[in-house]
């Protein structure tokens, strides 16, 4: 059994209205690239304006808009507004990818801390639990409400049938990486909403909203500054940025995929989610994997947690 992923169809995208987050380097601006060279109309956020702007305008010359906006994702009136650009110029958005994250920050849990130095708040680190998590939280509540509306122009309608959001995780959502404590709990964080979204009422539809997370292993860009070298010695593979937008633009383009988890290494993808969903009777058990099931069809859309009140706050 093979869960490889080979991106195709990549021309699905050509009218497409595309919200993408942290646009303006690395893999994200490798994805506008791509996604505009296919005659997608992209929107993009992120927080280097300078860096969004130039690539603006680098792409300006073209029928397929590209649209930089401002966008902390850690601010859900930002979120908001990135979607709403979209929404104001092409009546619908049809595709939305939260891609912007950051690396760990600080040390959460150095081994030298004290009895003295653990009394400091770590607000450093959990700046990581904010981009990673919170903003990706806020990205996937807002994209879901955008992307059911029906086109708002009848000129508009066309590209409206399939729907995709895809959140950026990592290698990092799924095993563990000594050191980055807090990155690999928000990584993991985005796995899991990505495992609560993908068959919920949020995005069975109509229409569907297919929802895919990406797990890139070592991507040579500004976030893994000063260990290629080592990497390379070591005979590891590693990916391009290109191959990492590749990936995710094939998600986007598939039309069919949907609750998988893209494993990305050496410009190679699998989806490790359909690997593991298909073998659980193997490692688990059939029947334990069928009461799993019956348990989270019973729980329905959360409505039992909502109106429980002992347990809302
Ligand atoms: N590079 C890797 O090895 C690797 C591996 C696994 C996953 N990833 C993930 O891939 C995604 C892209 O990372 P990259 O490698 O291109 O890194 P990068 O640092 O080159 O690009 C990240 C982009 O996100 C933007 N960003 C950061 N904080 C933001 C905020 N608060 N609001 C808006 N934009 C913000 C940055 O300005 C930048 O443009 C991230 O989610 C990252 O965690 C990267």
């Amino acid at each position: 059994m093979t869960t490889r992923f080979e991106p195709s169809g990549l021309e699905n995208v050509k009218n497409k209205v595309i919200v993408v987050t942290g646009g303006a380097l690395g893999v994200g601006a490798c994805l506008i690239r791509l996604l505009h060279s296919k005659g997608a109309h992209v929107f993009f956020g992120d927080l280097l304006d300078e860096e969004g702007k130039a690539l603006e305008q680098e792409l300006s010359s073209s029928s397929a808009q590209v649209k930089f906006v401002h966008c902390d994702v850690t601010s859900y009136a930002d979120n908001l507004a990135l979607f709403d650009a979209a929404y104001q110029s092409h009546g619908r958005v049809d595709h939305a990818i939260a891609n912007a994250g950051l690396g760990e920050q600080g040390q959460m849990f150095d081994p030298t801390l004290t009895l003295e130095s653990v009394k400091k708040e770590p607000t450093k680190s959990l700046k990581v639990v904010d981009v990673n998590l919170k903003g990706v939280l806020y990205f996937a509540r807002i994209a879901s409400v955008y992307l059911r509306q029906p086109p708002r122009r009848a000129e508009s309608n066309e590209g409206c049938v399939d729907k995709s959001l895809t959140l950026v995780s990592s290698v990092a959502g799924f095993r563990e990486d000594p050191g980055l404590y807090v990155y690999t709990a928000s990584k993991h964080g985005v796995l899991g909403l990505v495992r609560s979204l993908r068959s919920s009422p949020v995005t069975s539809g109509p229409p569907r909203i297919r929802t895919n997370a990406i797990c890139p292993w070592m991507t040579r860009t500004r976030l893994v500054a000063g260990i290629e070298d080592e990497w390379q010695k070591a005979g590891l593979p590693s990916n391009a940025p290109e191959d990492v937008a590749s990936v995710i633009a094939g998600v986007v383009a598939d039309g069919q995929v949907t609750g998988g988890a893209m494993y990305i290494e050496g410009g190679r993808a699998w989806n490790v989610e359909a690997g593991l969903l298909k073998t659980r009777p193997e490692w688990l058990g059939a029947k334990q994997t069928a009461d799993l099931d019956t348990g989270t069809a019973l729980m329905g859309g959360g409505e039992h947690w909502t109106a429980n009140a002992s347990s809302q706050v």
